[in-house]
């Protein structure tokens, strides 16, 4: 009944359609418009289906995907072809990221393309490029605050410098993704400039407002983002005489998806990023999309219902791009982004694992891991053909977002453990070698956030400092263990630039005014090349991380397990110390590797009765990793401080 109202529409649109786009070959085109339309049409119609002029939208909408897919080109149809064979193939464990700024890391997208040799020396073969759009000077949030969403920041280079970088990367096998910033512009994006100038138009593309009347009310039940930097969640914009919501930073609008204009401009800007040749698109802030007074402004359903959408129109023009979901929320929320159902309702194939990567290192900090074991009991099981990005630093701060109920399990309490862990990565905890900076620190909420580079939250600067040579050893093996786990916990594991070298917190941006009041530049260094080649030198701390990760990484890729298929079981342990899990073939028993990780700086040990049927049937235990056995006293595994096994049997 509901097919025939879509399958109505569908004729009406493709007979209005233009002659030009008509002439075209859109063969496979209309199969996977015809097989999505029924999806797309019913998610329309949730979300704009009270409007006068919902068939013209719709109309806009299927000419949006058919110009994008005229101007896709032959190779990249034919690696949608491919993939759609191929459809699990993003959850292989061949697959390991790294994030990074294009000039941070190398100057440009030609210093970029240069550097090519250094991921395939260390094996990453997916590239995460955060945004190259141009920013306005000053009020860039790190690139996040984009004024024009379909040029290159001339800086950085140009589009056919970009495409040029694609191609390479395709030919080396090297993924490439890349940001789309969706849920805001920067105040001086184009839009932003008109709704400015007066025009009602594009003043609907924002939450714009005369008075203080509907901000107030909103303001009521939304948080605070950067409550340093940008306390409250509007700004009163002199020149357009009018209240603007502004979530993040006071110069970046958010976008008022409730008009179906903002959505079609969107798909649009999605669809060009595709085509240039991104494989996998990371939409920004995707938890924010959906704006209503009385929540939180997060999570909301219509914004799922949005990604839904996208998603469709995007499997219709170029469905071997993926989407990767930023959405640092809680444990039960996050999983909503893969989608409710596989079948009916898909999202996005790939989601940050903050929840993991905040329980790391709680795990740090206390030396424990009963926290981690908790919070990855309650982690929600995901669909099938969706995966995590296993990350331990990124771009951005730590926060410390797992969940109260599961802090109170361990017997902690929770505003107490927040403080000590925010405590312990500040350098304020007698005990800690972390050199982290507090971030978004809430005077009204007592929130904070932690931000810091890896080898400094691990303690390798201040071990540095003071000549501690224990202190050097430990801060390695605690990157290396932290890394352990991304590698073998079931998804892509997502390296940040630097880490692999040890680069330590970088204080410069305290002297750029518009850099020092956010402490997350302490951790987007510029790669010193001369530093990194250190890591051909055997002794030195470049070597022994570098060359460690780079065998690391080459093993994950060897062991099948490791892909993800949602064969990971979580086994409970005597020993707090330990984070202890296995990963199984989904048919058979070979090939099960046991992971054993101590985050205790002493040695722990493992009772091998504790693993119940993970305990060797008939061989001895090899780690994979190292090559070697593992001690063994008295029927206990023995695990040395920081250390981590990946166990296979023999
Ligand atoms: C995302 C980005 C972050 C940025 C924010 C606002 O969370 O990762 O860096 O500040 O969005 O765009
Ligand atoms: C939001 C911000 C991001 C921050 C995160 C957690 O997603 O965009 O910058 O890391 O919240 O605090």
């Amino acid at each position: 009944m509901y097919e025939q109202v879509a399958h109505s529409l569908l004729n009406d649109i493709l007979n209005r359609i233009k002659p030009e786009i008509c002439q075209q070959d859109l063969r496979h085109f209309y199969t996977r418009l015809g097989a999505n339309f029924y999806a797309i049409h019913s998610l329309l119609e949730k979300l704009y289906g009270d409007r006068a002029d919902f068939n013209q939208q719709a109309q806009s909408l299927v000419e949006t995907m058919a110009k994008k897919y005229i101007k896709r080109s032959a190779k990249l149809r034919q690696l949608d072809l491919a993939r759609e064979k191929d459809y699990n193939w993003f959850l292989s464990q061949k697959w390991v990221g790294m994030a990074l700024y294009c000039q941070g890391f190398a100057d440009d997208l030609t210093g970029l393309r240069e550097r090519l040799n250094y991921f395939q020396e260390l094996g990453v073969n997916l590239v995460h490029v955060m945004p190259i759009m141009p920013c306005p000077e000053g009020s860039s949030d790190g690139g996040y605050a984009i004024s024009d969403f379909h040029e290159i920041d001339p800086q950085v280079g140009t589009l056919q410098d970009l495409i040029g970088l694609a191609d390479e990367m395709r030919e080396r096998d090297i993924l490439l993704v890349l940001d789309v910033v969706v849920n805001h512009t920067s105040n001086h994006h184009y839009w932003a400039q008109e709704a400015r100038a007066g025009d009602s138009i594009y003043q609907d593309y924002y939450y714009t407002f005369e008075t203080r009347t509907v901000p107030d009310m909103f303001e009521q039940s939304m948080p605070e983002i950067f409550p340093e930097t940008a306390p409250g969640n509007f700004t009163w914009d002199e020149e357009m005489g009018r209240w603007v919501m502004t979530v993040f930073n006071d110069f970046q609008w958010d976008l008022n998806y409730s008009n179906p204009a903002v959505l079609i401009e969107m798909l649009n800007i999605i669809l060009f990023w595709a085509n240039q040749g991104a494989d996998i698109l990371r939409l920004d802030a995707v938890a924010f999309l959906w704006k209503k007074i009385g929540s939180t402004c997060q999570n909301e359903r219509e914004a799922h219902l949005i990604l839904q959408l996208l998603k469709d129109c995007c499997q219709v023009t170029a469905p071997g791009v993926l989407f990767i979901a930023e959405a640092i929320v809680a444990p039960v929320e996050v999983i909503k982004y893969f989608g409710e159902d596989a079948v009916i309702a898909k999202e996005c194939e790939i989601a940050y694992n903050a929840t993991f990567m905040a329980l790391l290192w709680d795990a740090v900090a206390t030396k424990n891991a009963r926290l981690l074991n908790q919070g990855i009991k309650s982690l929600p099981v995901k669909l099938e053909r969706a995966t995590w990005l296993n990350y331990v630093r990124c771009h951005d701060d730590i926060g410390l977002g797992f969940d109260d109920r599961d802090i109170l399990l361990c017997d902690y309490r929770p505003a107490r453990h927040r403080k000590f862990l925010i405590d312990y990565f500040t350098g304020q905890f007698a005990d800690s070698h972390a050199r982290g900076l507090p971030f978004g620190q809430n005077e009204k909420t007592g929130d904070a956030r932690i931000s810091g580079s890896l080898a400094s939250l691990a303690g390798l600067e201040r071990a540095l400092e003071i000549g501690a040579e224990r202190g050097i050893d430990d801060a390695i093996k605690l990157i290396l263990l932290l890394h352990g786990m991304i590698m073998s916990f079931g998804g892509i594991p997502l390296l940040y630039y630097g880490d692999a070298l040890g680069t330590l917190n970088d204080d410069s941006y305290r002297s750029d005014p518009h850099k020092m009041g956010d402490t997350r530049w302490v951790h987007r260094p510029s790669i010193n090349w001369e530093t990194a080649a250190r890591r051909n030198i055997p002794g030195s701390v470049e070597y022994k991380i570098f060359s460690a990760l780079k065998r690391m990484i080459a093993v994950r890729k060897e062991i099948t397990v490791f892909a993800d298929f949602n064969n990971r079981e979580l086994i409970e342990v005597e020993n707090p110390h330990l984070f202890v899990f296995g990963r199984y073939n989904l048919n058979n028993q070979a090939g099960r590797v046991l992971i054993v990780a101590n985050f205790n700086d002493r040695p722990q040990h493992l009772d091998v009765a504790d693993l119940g049927t993970w305990a060797p049937q008939y061989g001895r235990f090899v780690d994979l990793y190292k090559g070697e056995s593992p001690d063994v006293f008295k029927k206990s595994l023995v695990i040395p401080g920081f250390g981590f096994y990946w166990l296979s049997e023999s």
